[in-house]
């Protein structure tokens, strides 16, 4: 029997950690809209003690998304955990996520703190987070990098105070796959409670692998939460990706065995919203939201595409909220598809002789030009040059 993997999206919290990508308060309310049409389980809204900006568009969020819970970042310590539940308070459902690092690295440098104050600091953390909400989040900062027996501790420890999710990040993008996967994995073997938590991952992409790495976390974990943010936006090389990590798993269910809630149609229209709000374009060959996911510009594959879709498409681009596929005419273009074009733009050819010629025409023109539109199409049939 297949369960639920939550999508938690962080695209206005770790998101907007990318150097250049602030936003204004109307423009996260815009965000958070087309998450909620995308039907995002969790919308991380901020970090409500990080400025005022932050507080007031988190409690604005909090007021008008009624069907995702909306989330806010506190460090482990009463002044942020108090800050975030009183940005929350309108909210329908919302969750507090408090964090301290665990890492010897970030425990030693960085908190100057001991292991037992950490754990002492993180069970507080929890415990009044809880008067605020009954949906508290606990994450070890730099988990992947911390002592497996000292994690555990401390994951036992805020399970026990009430947390409901674990989450173990990836901070600095050091994870390879399977052995993310196995420390998950061994994490939750080593934590007696672990079946009272839904357990997280968040992983960075700093070697490319944030979304390879949570899958692992979910297949070989058994993670049922991923933290993701639209078009992979996020401090440094960005966070995993909400478009690949959903479509990975809906498109390969006969592997994950998992339902995603996400509403795919809108991925196009959220990973565009935010794309112009932060001024950060997207790679043309960026899997599924990039121009190119689903255009076919080779002869063979045209060919293929345009006898079955399945030849050369594991999902198709309406799935992910594009109007269509493109057959993008140029010179490797064959006279199939050359052929269904003019029948689409309604030319219609005398003769095969005629559309021998005509297809001729278009492959010297292609010759020159890169891509052939169908202006230019409509030039040669009217014998009026080679347009464009
Ligand atoms: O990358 C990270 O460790 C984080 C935590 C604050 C969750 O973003
Ligand atoms: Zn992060």
């Amino acid at each position: 029997m297949s369960d639920r993997l939550i999508i938690f999206d962080t695209t206005l919290r770790d998101g907007e950690q990318s150097p250049g990508a602030s936003m204004t308060r109307e423009e996260k309310i815009r965000i958070a809209k087309q998450l909620e049409k995308l039907k995002v389980d969790v919308i991380e809204a901020g970090f409500a003690a990080s400025s005022n900006g932050d507080f007031e568009a988190i409690k604005s969020i909090a007021s008008v998304i009624k069907e995702s819970t909306v989330c806010s970042l506190a460090r482990a310590n009463d002044k942020d955990i108090m800050r975030a539940g009183d940005a929350l308070a309108p909210a329908e459902r919302r969750r507090i996520h408090t964090f301290i690092a665990t890492s010897p690295l970030h425990m030693e440098v960085k908190l100057r703190m001991t292991p037992d104050q950490v754990l002492e600091q993180a069970i507080k953390a929890v415990k009044l987070a809880l008067q605020y909400t009954d949906d508290v989040e606990f994450s070890a900062e730099d988990g992947y990098r911390s002592e497996l027996p000292f994690l555990a501790k401390v994951c036992e420890a805020v399970i026990k105070a009430g947390a409901k999710t674990i989450n173990i990040p990836d901070t600095v993008g050091y994870a390879v796959p399977s052995l993310y996967g196995e420390f998950m994995r061994d994490l939750r073997t080593m934590t007696p409670n672990s079946d009272k938590a839904v357990w997280s991952v968040h992983c960075h992409n700093d070697l490319g692998m944030a979304v390879a790495n949570s899958l692992a976390g979910v297949a070989i974990g058994g993670a049922r939460q991923v933290e993701c943010t639209i078009n992979g936006l996020g401090e440094r090389a960005g966070n995993c990706s909400l478009e690949e990590i959903v479509m990975a798993v809906k498109t390969r269910r006969d592997f994950f065995d998992l339902d995603v809630g996400i509403d795919t149609t809108q991925i196009v229209s959220a990973s565009r919203l935010v794309s112009n709000i932060t001024g950060f374009v997207v790679q043309p060959n960026k899997a599924i939201v990039g121009a190119n996911a689903f255009a076919h510009a080779s002869g063979i594959h045209q060919d293929g595409v345009l006898k079955a879709r399945q030849t050369y498409e594991i999902m198709t681009a309406e799935d992910v909220g594009w109007s269509a596929n493109k057959i993008v005419l140029g010179k490797l273009s064959g006279r199939n598809a050359f052929k269904q074009r003019l029948e689409a733009l309604g030319i219609e050819m005398d003769s095969e002789q005629a559309l021998n010629d005509t297809f001729q025409r278009f492959k010297d023109l292609a010759d020159r030009k890169a891509e052939i539109f169908d202006e230019d199409i409509h030039a040669l049939v009217s014998g009026d040059g080679v347009g464009g």
